[in-house]
Formats: C-alpha cells, sequence, structure tokens
C-alpha cells in the first residue's frame, strides 16, 4: 500500500461548549471543557491510520503539550518520526466554542509556524513515488509549496485541503493533483458558492484555469462531490445526530486518501469518507472522535 505523509498542524484543542456565541462584552454561561489533541494535519494524520492507513506525520510541537500531541499520534498507530520537538516555543493551541451543531476556532500556531521547507524535505527522505502528500494551511505556506514541490518532483501523489483558507501564489495551483476544500473555501479561491452541480463544475474549472488537478468538495450535511477529468460525483451525507463537527473534514481527507492509496475507485473512496466523517460529528472533541475502521 501507498505511504500516506501529512505536513501539517499539531494542536491542543481547548474547547468549551454555550448554547449560543456570547456577543462582545457579553458573558455567557457554558460547560463540558476539556482538552484534546487536535490540529488540521495531525487530525488528518490520525484519520488515515486509524482507518488502516500507512500514516506518516510531519510537523512540529513546541514546549508545553508537546510530548502529549506526539503521544497521541503514536496511540492512534501514525508514524510520528517526522514530528520535530522545538524549544521556547508552546506547541499550537486551539481555543474552540461548540455551539448548537457549529464551533468557532481561534488558533495561536506557537511550533507550527516554525516547520520549514527543509525540515519538510529531510522527513520526506524515503517517500516513493506513488507515494502520498496531504497539506492544509495551517503552517507556513511556503513550506506547503516547498513540500508540493517536492513530492511533484518525487512522483508522489498531491492534494492539498485549503484550510483555513488563506491567499496562494498562483505557483501552488499546478502542485495539486487534487483541491479538497469545503464550500466557502471554494469560494474563496474561486467567487463561486458551490452549492450544486453546474456551480460544483464552475469552481473546478476555475481552479483547473489556475492549473490545479481535480476538485473533492465537502458540503457538510450537503454531503460531497467530485469534479475530475469533467465528470462530476455526489455522495449524499449519512444520516448521524450532531454532537461535534469539530474534525470532521479532517476525517473525511484522511479517509478519502486511504481508500483512493489502497486503490479503490473514486465513488468508494468519496462514500467511506462520508460514512467516517459521519460518526466523528457524533462524538465530541478532534482526534477521539474519529472512528477506527472496524467502526465503519
Ligand atoms: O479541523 C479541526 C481542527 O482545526 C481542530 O482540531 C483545531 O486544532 C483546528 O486546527
Amino acid at each position: 500500500m501507498a505511504a500516506i505523509y501529512i505536513v501539517g498542524s499539531l494542536n491542543m484543542d481547548v474547547v468549551i461548549r454555550a448554547p449560543v456565541c456570547p456577543r462582545a462584552g457579553e458573558t455567557v454561561a457554558g460547560g463540558g471543557f476539556m482538552t484534546n489533541c487536535g490540529g488540521k494535519g495531525a487530525n488528518q494524520a490520525v484519520a488515515a491510520a486509524k482507518l488502516g492507513g500507512d500514516a506518516h506525520m510531519i510537523g512540529c510541537v513546541g514546549e508545553a503539550f508537546g510530548e502529549e500531541l506526539s503521544e497521541a499520534l503514536e496511540r492512534y498507530g501514525v508514524h510520528a518520526e517526522g514530528v520535530l520537538r522545538m524549544e521556547g516555543v508552546p506547541s499550537g493551541v486551539a481555543v474552540i466554542l461548540v455551539t448548537e451543531g457549529d464551533n468557532r476556532i481561534i488558533l495561536d500556531a506557537g511550533a507550527n509556524a516554525l516547520l520549514t521547507g527543509e525540515r519538510v524535505c529531510r522527513a520526506l527522505e524515503n517517500a516513493a513515488a506513488g507515494d502520498w502528500l496531504v497539506c492544509q494551511l495551517e503552517v507556513p505556506v511556503p513550506t506547503v509549496e516547498t513540500a508540493l514541490r517536492f513530492a511533484k518532483e518525487r512522483g508522489m501523489h498531491t492534494l492539498l485541503n485549503p484550510a483555513p483558507a488563506l491567499p496562494l501564489p498562483d505557483s501552488v495551483f499546478p502542485l495539486c493533483d487534487w483541491f479538497a476544500p469545503n464550500q466557502s473555501e471554494a469560494e474563496f479561491y474561486t467567487g463561486i458558492y458551490p452549492d450544486s452541480e453546474e456551480s460544483a463544475k464552475a469552481c473546478a474549472a476555475a481552479l483547473a484555469a489556475r492549473g490545479a488537478g481535480d476538485l473533492i468538495l465537502t458540503m457538510g450535511a450537503d454531503g460531497s462531490a467530485c469534479v475530475s477529468g469533467g465528470k462530476y460525483l455526489h455522495v449524499e451525507a449519512y444520516p448521524a445526530e450532531v454532537v461535534d463537527t469539530t474534525g470532521a473534514g479532517d476525517t473525511y481527507i484522511g479517509a478519502f486518501v486511504t481508500r483512493i492509496a489502497e486503490g479503490a475507485d473514486l465513488t468508494e473512496a468519496l462514500e467511506f469518507a462520508s460514512r467516517a466523517a459521519s460518526v466523528t460529528i457524533t462524538r465530541r472533541g478532534a482526534q477521539q472522535a474519529i472512528p477506527y475502521r472496524r467502526e465503519l
């Protein structure tokens, strides 16, 4: 099976629930405080590993929470040799407010900001043609670009989950075999909000004009879609009781790449990813909420 290298963030999530989001100057009563391991990169690596993929994490942790974040990866079966411990900085921290069916996140990048392209290339030394590289945007954009370029030169498959949406240089798009945003991220990059076959195809065409490959689109309760070679595929979301949506998109990405790396066809991979994400939203937290394969 092809290996999956995930370049990205590791965060300690500091979570509290509230019935509504407070306005400026307002205090609301909340509850259910917890800390748990997260970060878009680490969540995607954990999703891949829990779901049967050969997942390798590349990232940086700091002094505060560094050990817990690395240990969590190992516990879930991720190869964590590519995770570096940086001195004198905290790890990334995400403060998450969970309200009815939604969440709001404030992120302090901490050690994630110290991941350089050079460090990533060193960690990718053993990667081979046919392996996968998966990136998001919680580590510096120049690092992501270097990683994608290195992977393309090596003949790897590349997928960029552009979350959170940030301006990207034109040179990044041709390095992405797969571009995998949610709807608002897709709108950020194309000016088109994709909520139908026509608008998804228009998004894919706008991204292709900038050089990107195929489009994978996550649409929450409306399921997910793919535009590959001009062909549109849509998969319904599995009905599930929403407890906490944190990490659902990350589960989807990790699951999709895992099935594709195993040789599944596109429809199978989309359905598998959708099923996995539907389990994550029924549980609290990020990595701890992601299902193992046997649970699907
Ligand atoms: O995608 C969910 C993740 O985003 C959380 O785990 C949090 O760390 C933020 O990075």
